[in-house]
C-alpha cells in the first residue's frame, strides 16, 4: 500500500431546501458574484429564480454569463475570465451540470492571469496557481466536477478536448439537491451513469496495488449505479434513486477512491478524442468504449481483477473458469449499458468514422503510450476503436 494524502476540502450541502444557505456562503467570499449557467434548463426548473432570490436577499451584486455549451468551449471560458476582470468579481457561482462547472473553474483561473486561458491547455501548459473562489449548484449527476479540482475544455478550432486539474479550482462549496435532477432527461441520466461507472473503473481496474477497503467501496458504488439508474429512468422523481446517484457521482471522482493507487486513466483520454471531433456526449462515448477496452485488456495477467469484479458486482458464479467469469461480467456490463440504459452501442450508430481512428488514437496516447490498466499504444487504441464499429 502506497502513502497518500487525503485532502478534499469541499463543503457540501446535500439534500432538499439547502439553498437557504447560498447567500451566507457566497458572502464569505465577497459581494460581487458571476453567475454562470448553460442553455436554460435552470430557468425551466425554477432554479434560476430560486438562486437569484437567495442572492438578492443576501444583498449580493450579480453578473451573469449564460449559454455554456455541453462539452464547454474555450470561447465561453475566455468570456467568463474577461467578465471577472471587467467587473471585479469576488466569487463565481456555477449552476448546472459538469460542463457549466468545468468552464467556470477555468474562468476563475483565467481571471487571475494575463494570458489567454487556452494557454492552460496548449503546449505552454501555463501554471494554475490561483483561481477566484467557486461555489456550485449541481443539476446533473455524472462528472463529479462539484467535488473535484478538474475540468475539460473543447477547442473546435484545434479539434482538441483537454482536461486539467489544479487544486485552486476546487469548489469551496457545492449544493447537491437531488430534486434538481428530476428534470434530467432519460438520455442524460443514462450517460451520467456510464460516466460515473467509468470513473470507478479507471481506478478499480488496476494490477499494481489493492486496498481491500477501497475496492469494497468501489464495488458498492458500482452496485448503487446498477440498482438506482433504472429506477431513476422509470421514475424520474424518485428521491432515493436520484440521491444515491448524486452522492455516487461526487465520490466516484473526488479522489477518495484513489488511495495510493497511481495509474493513468484509459477510457477517458480515449473518449475525449471522440468528443473533440464529433461533439458526442461524454458518457455515451465511454459506454461504447468501456466494454471493448475491458475485452482488449483481458488476459492471464489481468483476469483476477475481472473475476473479483464480476463475482462481487454482478454475482457471477465463482466456481467457473476465470476467463469465463470475466466474459460473463463484461456481458452483464454490456446488458446494463445498452439494454437497461438504452445507450447506443457502436461508433456506426453515432456516426464516428474509421478515417479518424489514427488521429484520435495518436492524440489519446499523445503519440507515446497510455499507461493505464494495461499500457496502450496508438495501435492498441486503434484496435479498440475497430472493436467499436
Ligand atoms: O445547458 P443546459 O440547458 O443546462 O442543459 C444541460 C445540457 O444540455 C442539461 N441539463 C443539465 N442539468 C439539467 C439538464 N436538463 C434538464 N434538467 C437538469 N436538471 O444536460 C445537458 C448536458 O449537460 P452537461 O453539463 O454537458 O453534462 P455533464 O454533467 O455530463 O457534463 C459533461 C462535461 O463534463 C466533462 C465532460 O467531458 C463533458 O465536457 N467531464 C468533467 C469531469 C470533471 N470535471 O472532473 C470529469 C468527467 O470525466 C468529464 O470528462
Ligand atoms: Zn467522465
Amino acid at each position: 500500500m502506497n502513502n497518500f494524502i487525503y485532502d478534499i476540502p469541499v463543503k457540501v450541502y446535500f439534500g432538499e431546501n439547502q439553498l437557504c444557505h447560498l447567500g451566507e456562503e457566497l458572502k464569505k467570499y465577497g459581494s460581487r458574484v458571476l453567475l454562470t449557467y448553460g442553455g436554460g434548463s435552470i430557468k425551466k426548473i425554477g432554479l434560476y429564480d430560486a438562486v437569484m432570490s437567495e442572492m438578492n436577499k443576501a444583498g449580493l451584486e450579480v453578473f451573469e454569463l449564460s449559454g455554456i455549451e455541453p462539452n464547454p468551449r474555450i470561447e465561453s471560458v475566455r468570456k467568463g475570465a474577461q467578465m471577472c476582470k471587467e467587473h471585479n468579481i469576488d466569487v463565481l457561482l456555477a449552476v448546472g451540470g459538469g460542463s457549466t462547472l468545468d468552464a467556470t473553474k477555468f474562468m476563475a483561473a483565467g481571471a487571475c492571469v494575463d494570458h489567454d486561458p487556452w494557454d492552460f491547455f496548449n503546449e505552454k501548459w501555463a501554471p494554475i496557481e490561483k483561481a477566484l473562489p467557486i461555489v456550485t449548484v449541481l443539476t446533473l449527476s455524472a462528472t463529479g466536477s462539484e467535488m473535484d479540482s478538474g475540468g475539460v475544455i473543447s477547442n473546435l478550432e484545434t479539434r482538441d478536448k483537454i482536461g486539467r486539474m489544479a487544486q485552486p479550482m476546487l469548489p469551496k462549496v457545492s449544493f447537491l439537491d437531488p430534486t434538481l435532477t428530476y428534470s434530467v432527461s432519460a438520455y442524460q441520466t443514462a450517460c451520467g451513469a456510464a460516466d460515473m461507472m467509468s470513473h470507478i473503473f479507471e481506478v478499480y481496474f488496476n494490477m499494481n496495488q489493492d486496498l481491500y477497503m477501497l475496492d469494497c467501496f468501489m464495488e458498492g458504488m458500482m452496485k448503487t449505479i446498477i440498482k438506482y439508474t433504472p429506477i431513476a429512468l422509470k421514475e424520474p422523481t424518485n428521491y432515493e434513486a436520484r440521491a444515491n446517484l448524486m452522492w455516487t457521482s461526487s465520490w466516484a471522482i473526488n479522489g477518495f477512491i484513489d488511495g495510493g493507487k497511481r495509474q493513468a486513466w484509459s477510457c477517458h483520454p480515449i473518449e475525449h478524442e471522440l468528443s473533440a471531433i464529433y461533439d458526442i456526449t461524454h458518457g455515451l462515448g465511454l459506454a461504447i468504449i468501456t466494454p471493448r477496452w475491458l475485452k482488449y485488456c483481458l488476459d492471464e495477467t489481468t483476469v483476477s481483477k475481472y473475476v473479483q469484479w464480476a463475482v462481487n458486482v454482478f454475482n457471477i458464479d465463482p466456481s467457473q473458469e476465470p476467463m469465463k467469469i470475466a466474459s460473463q461480467g463484461i456481458k452483464k456490463l454490456e446488458e446494463f449499458l445498452f439494454d437497461t440504459l438504452g445507450l447506443q452501442s457502436t461508433f456506426t450508430e453515432v456516426g464516428i468514422k474509421q478515417e479518424d481512428f489514427p488521429i484520435m488514437a495518436r492524440k489519446a496516447c499523445r503519440g507515446k503510450v497510455l499507461r493505464g490498466f494495461k499500457p496502450l499504444t496508438q495501435e492498441d487504441i486503434e484496435k479498440i476503436f475497430e472493436m467499436c464499429i
